[in-house]
C-alpha cells in the first residue's frame, strides 16, 4: 500500500491513562518519536507540563482533576480535527471523564499503561510515592486517592512485563491495523 501524505491523514488522540510511574509519558514519548519519523504532525500533552501552564490553577481534588481533563480534551479535540496525532499522558483516574473525552474527541484511542502498584512504587521516579506514604502529599493516586481502571481500553500495555520498545511497537501496530498509519 502507498504511504499516506500529510493531507490525507486522519487525526487521532492516543489517550494514555494509568497510575503515577506506570509508564504513560515514557511510552507516549517513544511513540511520538516514531510517528514524527514517519512524517506525521504530532503533539504531546503531558500532565507535568500542562499543569505548569494551561491548568496551573488546579489541584488534585476530583473536581480539579476533571477540570484538568476537560481543558486538555478541548485542546486535543481541536488538534485531532486538524489532522494532528495527539498523545496525551494524564493519570485521568476517573472513568466518567475519560468517557466524556472519548465522546468529545471522536477519534479517541484509550491506552492503559497497566502496572501493579508495587512496581510503580518501586520505580518512584520523582520520590512522590515515598512522600505520599509519609503523608506529605495528600490525595495521591494509588495511595490515598482512587484510580478507576479502564474496562475495555483499545490498547492494553503491561509495562511491568514489556520493554518500552515492545509497548511502543504494540501501539504502532494497532495504529497500522486501524489504518491511522
Ligand atoms: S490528573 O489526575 O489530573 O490526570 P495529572 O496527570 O495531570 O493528574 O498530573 C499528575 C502529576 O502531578 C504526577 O505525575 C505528579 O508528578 C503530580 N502530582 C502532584 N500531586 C499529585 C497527587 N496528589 N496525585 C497524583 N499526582 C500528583
Amino acid at each position: 500500500m502507498e504511504s499516506k501524505t500529510a493531507c490525507d491523514r486522519k487525526g487521532f488522540t492516543l489517550w494514555f491513562t494509568g497510575l503515577p510511574c506506570s509508564g504513560k509519558s515514557a511510552v507516549a514519548d517513544r511513540v511520538a518519536e516514531i510517528l514524527r519519523q514517519r512524517g506525521l504532525k504530532v503533539e504531546r500533552l503531558d500532565g507535568d507540563i500542562v499543569r505548569q501552564s494551561l491548568t496551573r490553577d488546579l489541584g488534585f481534588s476530583r473536581e480539579d482533576r476533571n477540570e484538568n481533563i476537560r481543558r486538555v480534551t478541548f485542546v486535543a479535540k481541536l488538534l485531532t480535527r486538524n489532522g494532528v496525532a495527539v498523545l496525551t499522558s494524564f493519570i485521568s483516574p476517573y472513568r466518567d471523564i475519560r468517557e466524556e473525552a472519548r465522546r468529545e474527541i471522536g477519534s479517541f484511542i484509550e491506552v492503559y499503561t497497566k502496572c501493579p502498584l508495587n512496581v510503580c512504587m518501586e520505580r518512584d521516579l520523582k520520590g512522590m510515592y515515598k512522600k505520599a506514604l509519609a503523608g506529605e502529599i495528600k490525595e495521591f493516586t494509588g495511595i490515598s486517592d482512587p484510580y478507576e481502571e479502564p474496562i475495555s481500553p483499545e490498547i492494553l500495555l503491561e509495562t511491568d512485563k514489556e520493554t518500552l520498545e515492545e509497548s511502543a511497537r504494540k501501539v504502532i501496530s494497532r495504529l497500522e491495523e486501524w489504518e491511522y498509519l
